[in-house]
């Protein structure tokens, strides 16, 4: 039996991997707003600082792994938000629990999006990674959320993979799954917000696969990457998108 840690448990794609770990028999501690081993809100540092301290006491063996996967879509305002939650949420407490991690050879598995390459890596991104919240928030504020949205994405898979080198001599694997349009509350408000509406409806129509994805089709992949059959990579990014990613960049990889 494994012992992981994750955000984002109660609901979508982050319910389905609990699922999935705790059907293979695994201990699973769940931080959520709700509906959670320990209920905390990520969106700043006292939420943060109390899920790791939770961790830690339910986990005192050390971590297998751990799955930061809460997160807010591209239909949440204000779009610091977004900054605050799907960055720096999953970056700090991936920083906090590293000890906890390599106790056990941990495996990390962030959640990206295929989202992520749609942008260029710019001055948001360049904050980010410079682990300045507040500067990034404030640019952040002055875009739109698309912007924040895919920069808070794109910036997780060039943290995770400046620090892949140093986290292997650590005995740390760190890894992301990058879904595509995938059936979740998430993507029901953005379905339903009128901006932003119709063209996630498009996006949805052009899956190459013809549909659009199910939770449990990425919790299956963040299963495959937390366990053995995964244990020589690291520093990978692997789209989880119905073919979306190739469709829209085919000579990129
Ligand atoms: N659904 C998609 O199409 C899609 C595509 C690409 C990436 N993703 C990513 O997958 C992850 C899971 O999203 P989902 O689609 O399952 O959405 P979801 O809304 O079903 O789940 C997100 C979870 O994060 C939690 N959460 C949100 N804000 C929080 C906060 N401040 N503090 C603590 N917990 C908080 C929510 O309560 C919820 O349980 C997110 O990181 C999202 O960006 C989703």
């Amino acid at each position: 039996m494994a012992t992981y840690a994750m955000s984002g448990g109660a609901t979508g794609i982050g319910a389905a991997i609990r699922k999935t770990l705790q059907t293979a028999g695994h201990k699973v501690v769940v931080v959520d707003l709700k509906d959670a081993d320990i209920c905390a809100d990520l969106s700043d540092y006292a939420g943060r600082q109390r899920a790791v301290d939770g961790i830690r006491q339910r986990c005192p063996e050390g971590l297998d792994g751990f799955i930061p996967c809460a997160g807010v879509g591209p239909s949440v305002r204000p779009p610091s938000l977004i900054t605050r939650i799907n960055y720096f949420a999953a970056t700090t407490m991936t920083d906090g629990l590293l000890d906890l991690l390599e106790k056990r050879g941990g495996r990390i598995v962030m959640i990206a999006s295929n989202s992520a390459p749609m942008i260029e890596h710019n001055d948001y991104i360049d904050l980010l990674l410079a682990g300045d919240e507040e500067a990034a928030c404030e640019l952040a504020d002055s875009r739109d959320t698309h912007s924040a949205y895919a920069g808070s994405k794109h910036g997780i898979c060039c943290w995770l993979r400046r620090q892949s080198g140093d986290l292997a001599r650590r005995g740390l694997r760190i890894n992301a799954v990058a879904p595509g349009i995938v059936q979740t509350p998430l993507s029901d408000k953005v379905l339903a917000d009128p901006e932003l509406g119709q063209v996630m409806k498009d996006f949805g129509d052009s899956v190459p696969l013809g549909k659009v994805g199910q939770p449990e089709q990425i919790a299956s992949v963040v299963e495959f990457l937390l366990g053995p059959g995964a244990d020589y990579m690291t520093g990978s990014i692997v789209f989880v998108d119905g073919g979306h990613d190739a469709m829209l960049r085919p000579d990129t990889f």
